[in-house]
């Protein structure tokens, strides 16, 4: 077999392993699965363009061999020297009806686009489910405020949100430009430092959907992503409450050794957890810790494991990333990898 054939296969294989990549698993990422009205006015939209710049294409390139093809011929006969009125009058004619159906193209994705573009505006409720979402490097900030204090719920890099229902989406940073991005839920939304914004949109079918920032915002820009977890009202609703309630009280000795390590240490520094003495707001709450879905903002999954290597050296999995290391002694990250994860 030929090294040109190797090439190929290799090439072959990449390019099914993007598709089945692209294709979306448990959690997707993808503009062309839309789950909602906004993402499935904007994978029209894309259609529609692709569309046209695919007949485009094709035409262009139709006259272009064509125009080709016959310049050899025409290469054999001496050069033309007396130009030829009526044939002047006929190129003439198509150049102005090729810019005409250009024009017309333009205006037409213009027309469609500025459509779709007031339909992301059109959702309105009196009543919408109200999230608010503050980007920081290199994690999303997520709460859900009420007027009663003590209901108020934070958590990080993870959204719930009830199907069928209008929600509203309110965006800030913290530091510097970042842009909220689920394709599968709408379009970007850039959160510039010192302003806020609102997205309105609804999702109509469960699942779990991957977002990320789509704003370069420093060295670990990549991992900075977040997921959209739609689920039935009532399923939203126990979740809710579920983040509602304090950290559960250690029930064992090593639980409480863990809760111990967290509050005498350097943890307390940056992070909360509701129910105990920590109340730092720099890093992510950590009250309801166990229920995410991910570390490290979709960095590493959420288990024992993972945690470890996260709280021991963050600097290696995430280099930039706020979080100190933690060289603690193998008892107490053992102690304090249990404590957190009894934190669903
Ligand atoms: Cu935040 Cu890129």
């Amino acid at each position: 077999m030929t090294a040109g054939c190797n090439k190929l296969r290799w090439f072959g294989l990449l390019f099914l392993v993007t598709l089945w990549a692209c294709g979306g698993q448990q959690s997707q990422q993808t503009m062309m699965r839309p789950a909602g009205p906004m993402s499935s006015r904007i994978e029209s939209l894309w259609w529609f363009i692709f569309i046209i710049a695919i007949i485009v294409f094709v035409v262009v390139w139709i006259f272009l061999v064509g125009a080709a093809a016959k310049r050899k011929v025409n290469a054999q006969l001496p050069p033309d020297i007396h130009p030829d009125r009526n044939r002047e009058q006929r190129y003439l004619r198509r150049v102005v009806v090729a810019s005409g159906l250009t024009l017309v193209i333009l205006f037409g994705i213009l027309g469609h686009s500025v459509v779709t573009g007031k339909y992301m505006y059109s959702l309105e409720s009196k009543n919408p489910v109200s999230i608010q979402v503050y980007g920081h490097q290199w994690w999303w900030e997520v709460q859900y405020p009420n007027d009663d204090a003590s209901l108020w719920v934070t958590t990080a890099n993870e959204i719930h949100v009830p199907i069928g229902v209008p929600i509203v989406l309110q965006t800030r940073s913290k530091d510097v430009i970042h842009s909220f991005w689920a394709p599968n839920i709408h379009g970007k939304r850039d959160l510039i430092p010192g302003h806020s914004s609102a997205i309105w949109f609804q999702v109509d079918q469960e699942g779990t959907y991957r977002g990320q920032c789509a704003e370069f915002c420093g060295a670990q820009h990549a991992h900075m992503a977040f997921y959209i977890v739609a689920e039935a009202p009532q399923k939203f609703q126990a979740w809710l409450d579920q983040q509602r309630k304090p950290a559960p009280d250690p029930v064992n000795p090593t639980l409480a050794h863990g809760k111990d390590v967290f509050e005498k240490g350097t943890c307390i520094m940056c992070h909360t957890i509701r129910g105990t003495n920590a109340g730092s707001r720099v890093g992510p709450d950590l009250t309801h810790l166990a229920s995410r879905i991910s570390i490290g903002a979709g960095t590493l999954p959420n288990n024992a494991g993972a945690l470890g290597g996260w709280i021991s050296d963050p600097q290696a999995v995430k280099p930039g990333v706020r979080m100190p290391p933690n060289p603690l002694p193998s008892q107490d990250l053992q102690a304090l990898i249990a404590y957190l994860q009894t934190l669903k």
